[in-house]
């Protein structure tokens, strides 16, 4: 998970962040906006928010399986063990497995995240167990990973997280070769669990990501006020409202900003003006589901080594343990 506004004090990233919503919403074609985007202060206590929303399960499943299985994994890696997290969040999940290899061995987290402030408070959350030292590596996934596996030990055993079916928001070509990128920068014998969520039904889904509440609209509409505020822009949000869709051939739920009529926004920092016809939609993100069998599939092709998998039966999701060959 993401957060904070990744253009803080950073005027390189409100360049790209310029870049990339002109290159979203600029051109004549279905818009976009990317994802990491949804993640500034008030999306991330959002998606916090949406954590503990009874219809959207993910989260605490994820939580449920690290939890009851950290021991066994834990058990699995000869010591010493090292632990680097993409996406580190909060850091709830992970306190399972840093305690159970802690148990056995003093032992070192990094947790890599775009987000100063994800870092901060996973500092603070993870800060005070016994015989771990946090290492906070703000930086994207691969040159975070890059970093630690720069100054690894060759002792060491690595163990990677990604967790939060993150994976699912990557195009499944996209996945396989992310997974491709992580295990070149491992060494055989590291560990590497994986988190995704399960094709469940559409109901269950739909639910999932257009909540009787309205948090997660909340958190998608709240993309156009950081545009307002971030890019000076006049986007209106009572013509809009939130859909998410399900797609069945491509297993995904995507995301959609709907413009309600017909109408036009100005972006005073583009110096651009964004016209909407009634419908159109900006298409914020898409959530991959997975069968069981698919990240051990895509996982092997990437020279992993499968070495558990535990489910939930509540809210289907899968933990999926790999060793590098
Ligand atoms: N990565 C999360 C997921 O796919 C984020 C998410 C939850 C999300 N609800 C959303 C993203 C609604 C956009 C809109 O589950």
């Amino acid at each position: 998970m993401r957060s904070a506004s990744a253009t803080n004090g950073h005027p390189e990233l409100l360049d790209e962040f310029a870049a990339d919503v002109r290159a979203g919403l600029g051109g004549p074609g279905q818009k976009t906006l990317p994802s990491r985007y949804l993640y500034d202060d008030l999306g991330s206590a959002l998606f916090e928010a949406i954590s503990f929303l009874p219809e959207y399960g993910l989260t605490r499943a994820d939580e449920r399986i690290v939890r009851a299985h950290a021991r066994e994994m834990a058990a699995m890696l000869r010591p010493p063990v090292v632990v680097a997290e993409l996406g580190s969040g909060s850091g709830r999940k992970t306190r399972w497995i840093l305690e159970a290899l802690a148990r056995l061995k003093p032992t070192v987290y990094y947790p890599i995240d775009i987000s100063s402030a994800a870092l901060q408070r996973c500092a603070v959350e993870l800060g005070g167990l016994a015989s771990v030292r946090v290492e906070p590596i703000e930086d994207d996934y691969l040159g975070g990973l890059t970093t630690v596996t720069s100054q690894r030990k060759t002792n060491e055993r690595l163990f990677l997280l990604f967790l939060g079916s993150t994976i699912g928001n990557f195009e499944r070509d996209k996945a396989q070769e992310f997974l491709g990128e992580i295990r070149a920068r491992l060494l055989p014998g590291d560990a590497f669990l994986l988190g995704t969520d399960l094709v469940k039904p559409p109901a269950a889904l739909l639910a999932a990501y257009d909540d009787p509440l309205g948090v997660t609209a909340a958190f998608n509409l709240n993309l156009l006020r950081r545009l307002n505020r971030e890019l000076d822009a006049d986007f209106d949000l009572a013509l809009f409202e939130h859909e998410a869709r399900w797609d069945a051939a491509e297993k995904r739920v995507d995301m959609h900003i709907v413009a309600r009529r017909a109408h036009k926004a100005r972006i005073k920092a583009l110096d651009l003006v964004v016209l909407f016809r009634a419908g159109e939609s900006i298409w914020t993100e898409s959530s991959y589901k997975y069968e069981a069998d698919e990240p051990i599939r895509i996982a092997r092709r990437a020279k992993f080594e499968p070495a558990g998998q535990w489910r939930d039966l509540e809210w289907p999701f899968a933990e999926s343990l790999f060793i590098a060959r």
